[in-house]
């Protein structure tokens, strides 16, 4: 399929009663049939942020009128720091002020932090109600809203709450990406690059000749990655829904990645930021262990670079590090788990000796300049 072609596209997710269908196109969020064929209720709860009501609720909302007599809103503040208890109350408060009951259908506006909250109150709220994930970031749209991992932070390990609970509908809008600020777009990025080197080697030489046009937001550009991410995605979540194997690949850079998000406060580093940072860890771990040449390394950091992330880890001592890795969930009695490449598009999960991880954490951080 080219790159053209990816527009207005449906791709299905086959998880037998839990299937559901992940809608991509530009101005979905208008369109009628995107709403049609939900669960019928007497509620709708829409759950958004302070930054993503002001540009896209209204519409939503008008959208949602004609099928359920009380459509809902609640608007929580933006950020990675809120996506904790007290925004997932926030969510129950407002459903329990209204009475609103266990056919109440659930919709995430926004990027992951709204995604994954929303799911998870919808997991918990009755035992479980209908939700519709409508993710308005690139990172959104092309991970989190797929596969059903809702979370919320502890202050002690990132995602360390939640349940996985599958949507009914994603509604991917290419065109809420227009107002995405280039950092966000950037941090999509990281989850779209760790497709390449864990499924697909072509994919990877598509984003290097396509990074450019991702940059400049070309829709098509934009539109294929959307898919192919999406594509990628169905394929592992349909094979391994509750990550008993297969699935942990999703978390390529993701070890390293969680180790600096928690380590310097929720938001100090987007979620995509420190994914593209442990992937260049994650690649050198790789290289060190045997498993690719040398020149990997040097192709996924030009590639992180090239779409606008960091290469280099903060300043954090490998103690701290590794410290905070083994709180990852992917740990086993302590031992840390990687995601690492043996061969292109294809990933593996294995231990490493702590003092080669600390050598690559030394190799790729701040402190080594220090
Ligand atoms: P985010 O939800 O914080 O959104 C990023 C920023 O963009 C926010 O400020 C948001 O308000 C703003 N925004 C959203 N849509 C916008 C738009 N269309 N125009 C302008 N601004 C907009 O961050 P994210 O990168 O979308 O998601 C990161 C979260 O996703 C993390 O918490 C991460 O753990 C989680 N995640 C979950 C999974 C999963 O499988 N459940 C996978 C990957 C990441
Ligand atoms: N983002 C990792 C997963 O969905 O499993």
């Amino acid at each position: 399929m080219s790159p053209v072609d990816a527009a207005n596209t449906v791709v299905d997710i086959d998880l037998g009663d839990r299937s559901y269908a992940i809608h991509i196109g530009a101005g979905l969020l208008d369109q009628a049939s995107s709403w049609q064929g939900l669960p019928r209720a007497r509620s709708a709860l829409i759950v958004s942020n302070e930054t993503v009501a002001p540009l896209y609720l209204a519409r939503l909302q008008a959208q949602l009128q004609p099928h359920y007599p009380q459509v809902l809103t609640v608007i929580l503040k933006d950020g990675e720091a809120y996506k904790d208890w007290h925004s997932l109350n926030a969510i129950v408060d407002q459903l329990l002020a209204h009475a609103a009951d266990r056919k109440t259908v659930l919709f995430a506006l926004g990027g992951g932090v709204i995604g994954d909250m929303t799911g998870f109150a919808a997991a918990i709220y009755m035992r479980g109600v209908p939700f519709v994930q409508v993710p308005t970031t690139l990172l959104s749209q092309v991970d989190s809203s797929v596969g059903g991992k809702t979370a919320i932070n502890h202050p002690l390990g990132k995602n360390m709450l939640g349940a996985f609970y599958q949507p009914e509908r994603v509604i991917a809008d290419l065109a809420t990406l227009d107002t995405l600020p280039q950092r966000e777009l950037s941090a999509g990025l990281a989850e779209v690059i760790k497709y390449g080197p864990i499924a697909d080697a072509a994919f990877l030489d598509w984003l290097e000749s396509n990074m450019d046009a991702l940059l400049a937001r070309d829709r098509a550009a934009l539109a294929y990655a959307v898919r192919r991410s999406c594509e990628i995605k169905a394929w592992v979540v349909g094979q391994d829904e509750r990550e008993q194997g297969l699935r942990a690949i999703l978390n390529f850079g993701h070890t390293f990645g969680h180790a600096i998000e928690t380590g310097m406060g929720y938001g100090a580093w987007l979620h995509g930021e420190a994914v593209g940072c442990g992937m260049v860890m994650a690649s050198d771990l790789s290289v060190r262990l045997g498993l690719m040449p040398a020149s990997f390394l040097a192709r996924m950091q030009r590639l992180v670079a090239w779409a606008g992330l960091p290469t280099q880890a903060p300043a954090m001592a490998p103690e701290r590090f590794i410290e905070l890795m083994q709180v990852d969930k992917k740990a086993e009695g302590g031992e840390i788990r990687f995601v690492l490449i043996e061969s292109l598009g294809k990933a593996v999960m294995r231990g490493a000796a702590l003092d080669l991880v600390a050598d690559v954490i030394r190799a790729h951080s701040l402190l080594a300049a220090a």
